[in-house]
């Protein structure tokens, strides 16, 4: 063996010895190499809604990338407090555990809504509308049920949607949901607003936690008649001059902000719009934020759609356009959460048409990074 191929063996046993050193590359390569909360570390905290068994499929791409979580259903009235006395707190707990062991804050997504209610309806049952009992009634569940809540999760949740979905797209108040109907009018709304504020002063001090915020959260807050119709609903509630007068005694409550859930899609709404959205929610002296945030590619399509290299970059631009309104507007925005981490995990694979693939998010069906994710990051 001469001289020259012993140094080229020394040479290659070096090269595998380095190669078997070097910390494993391909998961960081595959779901991109800066994380999400790092590069807007600056501007807000990047969440993302999941569940227990979803975050198990995908927590290398949440531990790397998102430092703010929402449970995606977990802590929906039908989920975590299905019957009267009965609590499911096993998924929600799962979850802020994993947020507490990170150090990372959540979104109390949602105490009080119309949708995913228990299946037996246990809170309505054998009262009757409008009454005085059925207010009675529920105002106590109301509030055990949001003392229970805030209880539990105060420590790691910094921001609570006291109310979601409770205006109309024609921007009057939903008389379709039980909480409306029982009450006989939005009074309810106080009430959840109430209940939750004062649960949460019961934490502050001591613990040195500060308090969790209040929002309204709602889908299409970009159309001016729905965010107008929000706008009056906060100014009630602080009793701003010429609104309508709050339950007998009460004292009025300044909520925080208003949370944008932003099921958007390739061409809706445009950057304009949701500028405005921020500027007017701002001028009412609220924060904005980004609460549920997913960019639907097969919007307005029967069934599952090619989903092209073309169609990835043109929804890769238009989250880049969005992302750019969010950056400019960073003083303006608590955080922005992404309703869902990968394609196959969306909620829109299943909505508005059942088993239909969707392709709303940055990381796709193999649980890599897409063109989307590559233009978010794509700033200085
Ligand atoms: O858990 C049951 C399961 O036991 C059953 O076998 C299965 C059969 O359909 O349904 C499962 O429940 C589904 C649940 O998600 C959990 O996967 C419900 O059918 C389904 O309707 C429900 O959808 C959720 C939807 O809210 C309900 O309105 C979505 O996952 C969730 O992403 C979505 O989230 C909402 C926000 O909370 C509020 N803003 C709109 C957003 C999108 O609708």
């Amino acid at each position: 063996m001469t001289i020259r191929s012993l140094f080229r063996l020394g040479l290659i046993a070096l090269l595998l010895f380095a190669v078997g050193c070097a910390p494993p590359t391909t998961q960081v390569g595959t779901i991109g190499s800066t994380p999400l909360q790092d590069k807007y570390s600056t501007y807000f905290t990047i969440g993302a809604a999941t569940t227990p068994s979803k975050l198990a499929a995908v927590q290398n791409i949440v531990d790397f990338h998102f430092d703010r979580l929402t449970c995606e259903n977990d802590m929906k009235w039908g989920v975590i407090h299905p019957d009267a006395g009965t609590w499911n707190f096993t998924a929600a707990d799962a979850l802020a555990d994993y947020a507490r062991g990170r150090g990372i804050t959540m979104t109390g997504h949602a105490l009080i809504w119309h949708n995913q209610l228990p299946a037996n309806n246990w809170m309505f049952t054998g009262l009757t509308p409008d009454t005085d009992g059925a207010r009675s009634a529920l105002k106590t569940i109301m509030q055990t049920h949001i003392d229970t809540l805030v209880e539990r999760y105060y420590d790691v949740i910094d921001n609570w949607d006291v109310v979601n979905e409770a205006i109309s797209d024609g921007g009057g108040y939903r008389t379709d949901s039980p909480w409306y109907e029982y009450f006989g009018s939005e009074e309810y709304i106080y009430w959840a607003f109430r209940y939750t504020k004062d649960a949460l002063e019961a934490h502050a001090g001591g613990t040195g936690t500060s308090l969790g915020k209040l929002y309204y959260n709602d889908y299409s807050v970009v159309n001016s008649t729905k965010l107008n119709a929000i706008i009056d609903m906060v100014k009630w509630l602080r009793q701003d001059p010429s609104t309508p007068p709050l339950p007998a005694g009460q004292s009025p409550i300044a909520i925080d902000g208003v949370g944008l859930q932003a099921h958007w899609q390739m061409d809706w709404p445009n950057t304009t719009l949701i500028q405005n959205a921020i500027n007017a929610i701002d001028g009412a002296g609220l924060k904005a934020k980004i609460s549920e945030l997913d960019i639907s590619a097969s919007y307005g399509s029967s069934g599952t759609i090619n989903f092209t290299s073309e169609l990835a970059q043109i929804q890769a631009n238009r989250y880049a356009a969005i992302f750019s309104v969010f950056r400019s507007n960073n003083d303006k925005i608590s955080s922005v959460t992404f309703w869902g981490v990968s394609d196959d995990q969306s909620w829109l694979n299943n909505f508005p048409v059942s088993g239909r693939d969707d392709y709303p998010l940055l990381f796709d069906r193999s649980h890599n990074a897409k063109p989307a994710y590559y233009a978010v990051i794509d700033f200085n």
